[in-house]
């Protein structure tokens, strides 16, 4: 798929099927969001990649959103340093969505679903993960083939119009 189509094809993806991603897939996945840009270079992020079932399920039970997680081939785990400074904090979210957007439009490139994950209980993740004290997982982005078909460039797409959101020159 061009760069474009997978975007135009990229929605989020809740249930999974069970064909496993090949591991160069995966790995160029993960090799594209070591590019992503962020502010001052300082790649504030660890990507922890889990493709066991078992971990998946537990991992799934961190937020009541993040089922989503327990049927993908694979979710990789955002990581990210705990600051008090707001804005480093604000810094290392816009970050983060950038590494989001970069796996999900990597990953449909490839024709592999994504779907995003809020994190709640941080205990869990830990224990699920074992990052460091000074860490929390921030964000899952839970990955696969689509238990409904593969993906293909959206016709109806549920956004505000166009000419609503772009406002040129001046608001
Ligand atoms: C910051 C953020 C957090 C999200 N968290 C979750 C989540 O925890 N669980 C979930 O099922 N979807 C989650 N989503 C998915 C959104 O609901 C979804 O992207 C949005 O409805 C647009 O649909 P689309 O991704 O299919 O275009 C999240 C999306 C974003 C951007």
């Amino acid at each position: 798929m061009n760069t474009l189509d997978a975007m135009r094809s990229r929605r989020n993806i809740r249930q999974f099927s069970d064909r496993a991603i090949p591991a160069k897939d995966l790995d160029q996945v993960l090799e594209m969001a070591r590019r992503t840009p962020s502010g001052s270079n300082k790649q504030n992020w660890d990507f922890v990649v889990v493709t066991d079932r078992n971990q998946l399920q537990e991992l799934s039970k961190v937020w009541q959103g993040a089922r989503p997680v327990a049927s993908s081939a694979a979710t990789i785990g955002l990581v990210a340093p705990k600051v008090s400074d707001e804005r480093a904090s604000l810094g290392i979210q816009y970050d983060l969505g950038q590494v989001t957007m970069t796996i999900m439009v990597a990953a449909a490139d490839l024709g592999i679903g994504s779907g995003h994950a809020w994190v709640q209980d941080q205990q869990l993740a830990q224990k699920v993960l074992g990052f460091p004290d000074d860490r929390f997982l921030a964000w899952m982005i839970a990955l696969g083939y689509p238990a409904d078909g593969p993906l293909k460039p959206i016709e109806n797409l549920k956004r505000r119009p166009f000419d609503e959101v772009v406002h040129r020159g001046r608001w």
